[in-house]
């Protein structure tokens, strides 16, 4: 009972900072999006609190009845976005009794850094602990990250230049395609944990290795028109390419929406940190290349990929538009032709996902922000569903934009 009074006062508090999260630049659209998000998210937290088990619960997606939240445990690929999106939130409202959600949310999830079994490590850690960084416990949560960068760097496969993204242990499907070092392209993401930790620790291992990827993966994950394929397969022991296919979208030669997102916030990123044009080329050539696609909704919200057969038909990706919007506030302010385009273009793209085609109403979705996401259809996995990357992404771009505008 007295948890539950609690959860109840937690809620309340919540809602309340959500009524000062205006800000003198904010839009109709954007004000209403965060006091939206601060909503929904308040009743996730409630739900979170009131829970009986003694878990600390980290909502992810629905389960397949769609009403009910489904949770993760910390070694999951998607454990570091809820506690991420805590921080966004807080930075987006200035609600101080987030805080304490969000570092309690965020420890929770401390095992990972330990993770070897999986690249995702830089997904959890940095959007988890990454963020909480920039506001407290400086010390503590960078040594996590250097902990992580180390754990990480015991997928570096050498000889071929690559980090090592999934395992393809006897029995798994990733085995059961006959590959040997699988690399996706969603690998891209988990650069930014390297670059972080050689900054902490002046280690420039963890710089050399995030380089090493981004490279090789610019000479072989992409096609001539700048879209990626999903999976390249290497030789461990030369770097020679055994295949080039798709784990999660239509075909190999097709363009699964969410890799070509990760495409463009990878390289963004990777240019952000060394001043490397080749990378900016790269992102702006696969920005370019979605933008043209002819298959692109008028709404400007992907199909979980571009190729599927049956588009006007096919199950959107809202996680895919909002990693593409959230790259682009960061590439517009880089040497690019036309910031002014891209920065309108992410603009637009983020008034979809705020209208009420994709934005739930609070207390439905279950607890989600965004709508309509599409997580792995080769898989019968999570289709038409919201995802909690999707959220993450997506108050992260909104936090970027209002920093933009902030800077007019
Ligand atoms: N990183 C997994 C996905 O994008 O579905």
């Amino acid at each position: 009972m007295k948890k539950l009074i609690m959860s109840a006062a937690v809620f309340a508090a919540i809602v309340a900072g959500c009524n000062k999260s205006a800000t003198p630049t904010a839009t109709d659209w954007e004000a209403e999006a965060i006091s939206n998000a601060c909503e929904q998210m308040a009743l996730q937290v409630k739900a979170i609190e009131s829970d009986t088990t003694g878990r600390i619960l980290n909502p992810v997606t629905t389960k397949r009845n769609r009403f009910s939240t489904s949770y993760c445990s910390y070694a999951d690929w998607r454990s570091g976005f809820f506690p991420g999106s805590m921080w966004y939130l807080y930075e987006l409202t200035g609600d101080s009794s987030l805080v304490p959600l969000a570092q309690k949310y965020t420890e929770a999830i401390a095992d990972a850094q330990y993770l070897t079994s999986h690249h995702d490590i830089g997904f959890i850690i940095n959007c988890s602990y990454g963020n909480g960084r920039r506001f407290i416990n400086k010390e503590d949560y960078d040594k996590v990250l250097v902990q992580a960068a180390q754990s990480l760097s015991t997928r570096f496969r050498p000889n071929a230049g690559v980090i090592q993204s999934w395992n393809t242990t006897p029995g798994s499907w990733q085995a059961s395609r006959g590959w040997t070092c699988p690399v996706i392209i969603d690998n891209m993401m988990n650069l930014e944990l390297m670059f972080e930790a050689t900054k902490i620790s002046g280690d420039s291992t963890f710089r050399n290795i995030a380089v090493s990827h981004a490279d090789k993966t610019l000479a072989e994950h992409f096609r001539p028109d700048g879209s990626c394929f999903h999976v390249v397969d290497y030789d461990p022991e030369n770097g020679n390419v055994l295949h080039r296919q798709t784990g999660q979208g239509y075909a190999d030669s097709s363009v699964w929406s969410r890799g070509q997102a990760w495409a463009i916030y990878g390289y963004t990123l990777c240019y952000r940190e060394t001043g490397d044009t080749r990378y900016l080329d790269q992102a702006v050539k696969t920005y370019e290349f979605m933008k043209n696609h002819p298959n692109m909704p008028e709404d400007l919200i992907p199909y979980w990929d571009m190729d599927a057969p049956d588009v006007p038909n096919e199950p959107r990706d809202a996680s895919s538009a909002a990693i593409i919007a959230s790259a682009l506030y960061e590439l517009c302010t880089y040497p690019v032709a036309d910031p002014e385009g891209m920065r309108e273009y992410a603009d637009n793209m983020m008034k979809s996902l705020a209208s009420p085609a994709y934005t739930a109403k609070p207390g439905e979705n279950g607890r989600f922000i965004l709508m309509h996401s599409t997580g792995s259809i080769p898989h019968n996995s999570e289709i038409d569903t919201p995802l909690n990357y999707a959220d993450y992404y997506y108050l992260e771009a909104l936090k970027r934009k209002r920093d933009l505008d902030s800077k007019i």
